[in-house]
C-alpha cells in the first residue's frame, strides 16, 4: 500500500481549494503542508490559518512540514494537524518533540535531510509514523532528486523489518514518475509530490503516480 501526499507548495494558491478538489478526486491520501520561516530555510510558505481554510474544503488528512527553526517553540500551533513533520536536525531534544506532538493528539513524522545520517535515529523509530527522507534540499520545489538518498530508504526498509515496526519510509523532493518507481523499488512507502502533482491534469497526474509506484510490484 502506498501513501500519496500531495505537497500543496507547488498548487496554484489563488485556486487553492480547486487544486486540492482535483487532487482528492485522483486518490490522494493526504495533504501536505510545507510551513517555511524564512529561517531554517530560505523561503516562506503557509501557515496555521492555512490547515484551518483546507478543513473547510477536504476531508484528507493535513500533513505539516515544519521547515522552520525552534519547532517545539510553535508545535501547539499545528494541533490541528493530523500529522506533524519535524525535522530532525531542527530540535534539541527530538524524542520530547514527537511526546509533545503526540500530547497535541497528532501523529508524527520526522524528516532528515540529505547531507544526514539516519542511523542516529534508531532510537526513536518505535515511536514514530513516517520517518521522511529528504531527496532535495529544504525550501524549495521543482528541484532534481538525488538518488544518493535511496540508501537511507534501503536501511530503513532492512531496519523496519529487522525489528518489527510499523512507521511509514517516505520520501520528499523530486519524485515523478520514474523517482517514485526507484524510490518504491527502495522500499518507500509514502510519498510527499509537489510539482508533479499540482502540474498540468492533477487528478490525472496523482493516478499515474500511485500506478508507478505500483508498477515495483510491492
Ligand atoms: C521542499 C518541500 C517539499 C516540496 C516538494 O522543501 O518539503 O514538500 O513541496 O516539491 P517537489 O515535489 O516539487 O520537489
Ligand atoms: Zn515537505
Amino acid at each position: 500500500m502506498f501513501h500519496l501526499s500531495p505537497s500543496i507548495l507547488a498548487a496554484d494558491t489563488a485556486n487553492l481549494a480547486i487544486a486540492v478538489c482535483a487532487a482528492e478526486v485522483g486518490g490522494a491520501d493526504s495533504l501536505h503542508i510545507d510551513i517555511m520561516d524564512g529561517h531554517y530555510v530560505a523561503n516562506y510558505a503557509f501557515s496555521p490559518k492555512t490547515l484551518a481554510d483546507l478543513r473547510r474544503v477536504t476531508t484528507l488528512p493535513l500533513h505539516a512540514h515544519l521547515e522552520v527553526s525552534n519547532p517545539d517553540a510553535v508545535l501547539s500551533l499545528f494541533a490541528e494537524a493530523d500529522m506533524i513533520i519535524v525535522q530532525e536536525d531542527a530540535t534539541p531534544d527530538l524524542a520530547a518533540t514527537i511526546a509533545t506532538i503526540q500530547q497535541l493528539g497528532c501523529t508524527a513524522g520526522v524528516a532528515v535531510n540529505r547531507n544526514r545520517s539516519v542511523k542516529p535515529l534508531l532510537p526513536i523509530l518505535d515511536r514514530v509514523d513516517l520517518l521522511l527522507v529528504m531527496a532535495v534540499e529544504p525550501g524549495f520545489g521543482g528541484q532534481p532528486f538525488d538518488a544518493d538518498v535511496l540508501d537511507k530508504v534501503r536501511w530503513l526498509h532492512a531496519q523496519r523489518a529487522s525489528d518489527r515496526l510499523d512507521f511509514a519510509i517516505g520520501v520528499d523532493g523530486g519524485v515523478n514518475l520514474s523517482t517514485i518507481a526507484l524510490s518504491a523499488a527502495a522500499g518507500a512507502d509514502f510519498f510527499a509530490v509537489g510539482s508533479a502533482a499540482f502540474t498540468g491534469d492533477i487528478t490525472g497526474s496523482v493516478r499515474q503516480l500511485r500506478a508507478a509506484a505500483s508498477t515495483t510490484g510491492r
